[in-house]
């Protein structure tokens, strides 16, 4: 490990179980009610080695259920790892996917206080910040109502209003641009901007290969669980393509994010 790393994963591995139902009669089911399910072993990482650097900005893709998340979640120590061990240095703001940490039977204005709480505001600074959480995520009108009515795109713009806001060293974000309207991918992009510029670590992982071409200084591309490439965005985001067999057009796959291109252009010193 060098001085200057924020995280240090070493043959980080972890294996969930599959259930499977074994269809008998129902003469069996009622007689052995217990051994309907046999398990099968699933190796969602297998050791799994990186270090992102303190200030990086670190991109990690592949396709679904290649071990993305299950990786953020153990940085995250929401998950333990089965074996390998992992070094964060610094304080976390895990945006890991929707909902995660939410309570969706109170409000949002609740769910502010909590979340924001848990991940280190202290109350003045909570009453300092808790405007500017809502103005960001523009749902001052839904304040005082409850999560669970809220849309997908509504608790996305929710929590990655409270994960900006809150104190962070490394920042570990999970589809941040999936759900969201454009203009909120928009907003998410210039934050991410502003947070690469002063120097935070992010690890971020995304299906959209445009926005990681364009901020990631490193990319890790996992397939089944296992580190493929990790180098360049260019290098590693071309080979994805070429296996994936969507290499053209380029781009154009993302036609979304051609009106945003023009904030990408603007990224000083950025990559691509
Ligand atoms: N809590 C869990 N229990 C059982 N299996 C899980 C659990 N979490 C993840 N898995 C399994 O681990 C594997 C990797 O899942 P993961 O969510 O990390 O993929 P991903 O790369 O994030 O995919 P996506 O691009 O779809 O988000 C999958 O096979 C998934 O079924
Ligand atoms: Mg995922």
């Amino acid at each position: 490990m060098t001085s200057t790393s924020a995280i240090t994963a070493v043959d980080l591995s972890k294996a969930f179980s599959i259930p499977h139902e074994t269809r008998g009669t129902l003469r069996e089911h009622v007689l052995h009610p217990l051994r309907r399910t046999t398990h099968e072993r699933n190796q969602a990482l297998q050791e799994v080695s990186f270090e992102v650097g303190q200030g990086e900005f670190f991109g990690v893709i592949g396709p679904n259920g290649s071990g993305k998340s299950t990786l953020l979640r153990i940085l995250a120590g929401i998950y333990a790892q089965d074996s390998g061990t992992v070094d964060v240095r610094g304080r976390l703001s895990p945006f890991i996917e929707l909902g995660v940490g939410f309570n969706l039977e109170l409000t949002a204005r609740d769910n502010v206080v909590l979340t924001g709480t848990l991940l280190g505001l202290t109350r003045q600074q909570l009453d300092e910040k808790f405007d500017e959480i809502l103005a960001f995520a523009e749902l001052e009108r839904f304040i005082d109502q409850k999560l669970n009515n809220f849309s997908s795109g509504m608790l996305l713009r929710l929590a990655y209003s409270i994960a900006i806001q809150v104190p962070f060293d490394i920042l570990l974000l999970d589809e941040v641009l999936a759900v969201g309207d454009e203009s909120f991918q928009e907003k998410c992009y210039r934050t991410l901007i502003d947070i690469r510029h002063a120097g935070k670590t992010v690890v971020l992982v995304s299906h959209n290969l445009y926005a990681v071409a364009r901020l990631c200084e490193r990319v890790m591309l996992l397939r089944n669980g296992v580190v493929e490439a990790l180098g360049r965005p260019d290098e590693v985001i071309r080979a994805y393509r070429e296996q994936e067999g969507t290499e053209d057009p380029w781009p154009a796959a993302a036609p979304a994010f051609e009106e945003t291109k023009s904030v990408w252009e603007h990224v000083a010193g950025g990559p691509g």
